[in-house]
């Protein structure tokens, strides 16, 4: 393993499969509600496979022309401007699109003829085709979980991808990501997990996502840095869920009877 490698703890099979899709060149699409350590996951193979990473984090303006590239203007001259993704299809980089069904439906016709056999980019501004470096790969996730403003792939995107889902990691494995993230004690860390996993399970609340790891991860920061353990809960883990406020109450009157 090479130094400095960024924390991730496996929750299934994905390191394998992900090297997998890696030596086939196929691309690869995480799917998952946020704080379920898919960026996280995304470096470390990165840094496994030493490869260089590019992330783009999508928005609905996120256009073709800012991942492929455009002409500045520089004194009297236009010049061409590679893009992030044309930077990695030349040089062989990863290159994740966060959040990519949020991008404008250009970037997902410029990623088609990247993700099946022929591994190429067509730059219709130059005109030009770019085949893609050998050891380009394409990563990109997507949320299906939003219920507001929620964007669907198309199947003949969606099916070009080798694709895994993130969900909430069991018990074991998600008390150790705190212990190693935060050099949190175990039985705090215990009891964050089982916080997680009682406001996860309360499915009537309704709310659009439920605990993250993510927010597990910052109440037990902010308790190793000194903050008291309740207070942490409450700012870390409730209020980030939920503005309703019989909601607030209930659930902090529930975890503080759990830490
Ligand atoms: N399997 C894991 N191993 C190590 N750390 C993890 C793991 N899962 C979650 N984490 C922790 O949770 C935090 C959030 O993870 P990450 O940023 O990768 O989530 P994400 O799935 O990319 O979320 P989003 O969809 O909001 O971008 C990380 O900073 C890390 O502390
Ligand atoms: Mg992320």
């Amino acid at each position: 393993m090479l130094e400095n490698a960024p924390y991730y703890h496996a929750v299934g099979k994905e390191i394998d499969v992900f090297n997998h899709a890696y030596k086939n060149k196929i691309p690869f699409l995480l799917k998952g509600p946020t704080g379920t350590g898919k960026s996280r996951f995304v470096e470390f193979m990165a840094h496994q496979l030493d490869k260089k990473l590019i992330t783009i984090s999508c928005h609905e303006e996120t256009s073709s022309t800012d991942l492929i590239g455009r002409f500045i203007i520089k004194g009297a001259e236009t010049v061409w401007l590679d893009g992030p993704l044309t930077t990695a299809v030349r040089d062989g980089a990863i290159i994740y699109l966060d959040e990519v069904a949020e991008a404008r439906p250009d970037v997902i016709v410029a990623i088609h003829s990247l993700t099946d056999h022929r591994r190429e980019l067509f730059i219709d501004k130059l005109g030009e085709t770019v085949k893609a470096h050998d050891d380009f790969m394409l990563v990109a996730s997507f949320n299906p979980g939003y219920q507001r403003g929620f964007k669907e792939l198309k199947p003949s995107t969606r099916q070009r991808f080798i694709a895994v889902s993130f969900e909430y990691p069991e018990s074991q494995i998600e008390i150790e990501i705190l212990v190693k993230e935060t050099k949190i004690d175990h039985d705090t860390a215990k009891k964050l997990v089982a916080i997680g996993n009682k406001i996860r399970n309360l499915t009537e609340l309704g709310l659009t996502e439920t605990v993250s790891t993510r927010l597990l991860v910052n109440a037990a920061k902010i308790i190793h840095s000194g903050h008291p353990k309740r207070a942490s809960v409450h700012v870390a883990v409730v209020e980030p869920l939920t503005d309703d406020l019989q909601t607030l109450v209930a659930l902090k009157d529930l975890c503080d009877l759990m830490i």
